[in-house]
Formats: C-alpha cells, structure tokens, sequence
C-alpha cells in the first residue's frame, strides 16, 4: 500500500520524515523533498532501454543518458558521502550488436560524480 507523503514540520521549523514508507511517485520528484546527504543506500531497477515499452514508456538507447542524468542527479544530491547506489541494468543488442548505452551511462554517472565500482 503506498502512503502519502509523510513528513512534518516540527516546533524548530525543521522538516522531519516519517521513515519506513513507501512513496509512489516520479523519483525525480520523491526524492526533491528528501535533504541532501540523507540516504544511505538506493537500490534501483529503472525501465532498460526500449524494454516493455507498453508498461513502461520505454526509453530507446540514444536518449537513455540524458533520461537517466537527472535522476541520479538527485541520487547523488540525497546520498550521505559514505553512501551507496545501486544500479540494475542490462544491456541491449541494436541491430545484431552491442548498443553502448550502459558503457555510456557509465562514464557520464563517472563524470557526474559518482563512484563507479
Ligand atoms: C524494470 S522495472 C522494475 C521492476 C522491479 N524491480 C521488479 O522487480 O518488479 C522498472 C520500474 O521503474 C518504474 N519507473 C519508470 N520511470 C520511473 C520514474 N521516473 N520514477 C520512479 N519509477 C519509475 C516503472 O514504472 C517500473 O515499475
């Protein structure tokens, strides 16, 4: 059951977050309520690119990067620095062969910050 957003404001006027929730939402948009340096660990299985395109929308291997940067912006932004993101992600053949998505969504989480292991 998904529960509304929970936080409230308390005396010292500093917001406080009803943990252990589920929230339903656009993650770009969940997490813009959480504060920076708040989370340590995300764990996250996005739409693989042009997958279930019919459920998901689907995000065809070109535009994936720029789809993705975004969120993992906000990833980085919530993420304690002792922090740790996880990443559920497969790759895609186009054409009979390799498309680069990941590899590309790799070096630009790299330049966005990110440790990659
Ligand atoms: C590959 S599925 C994850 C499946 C899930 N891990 C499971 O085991 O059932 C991708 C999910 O990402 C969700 N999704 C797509 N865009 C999203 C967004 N901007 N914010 C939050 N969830 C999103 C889709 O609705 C879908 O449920």
């Amino acid at each position: 059951m998904c529960t509304p957003l929970c936080y409230h404001l308390s005396e010292d006027g500093v917001v406080r977050f009803m943990w252990n929730q589920i929230y339903c939402g656009d993650c770009e948009n969940i997490l813009k309520i959480f504060p920076e340096n708040s989370i340590d660990l995300i764990v996250t299985s996005p739409p693989y690119a042009d997958q279930r395109v019919k459920t998901y929308g689907g995000v065809s291997p070109d535009d994936y990067v720029d789809w993705f940067l975004p969120k993992s912006a906000e990833f980085l932004r919530v993420l304690k620095p002792t922090g740790t993101f996880i990443l559920n992600i497969k790759e895609k053949a186009v054409n009979g062969e390799r498309h680069t998505y990941v590899l590309e969504l790799i070096l630009a989480l790299r330049k966005q910050g990110n440790h990659v292991w």
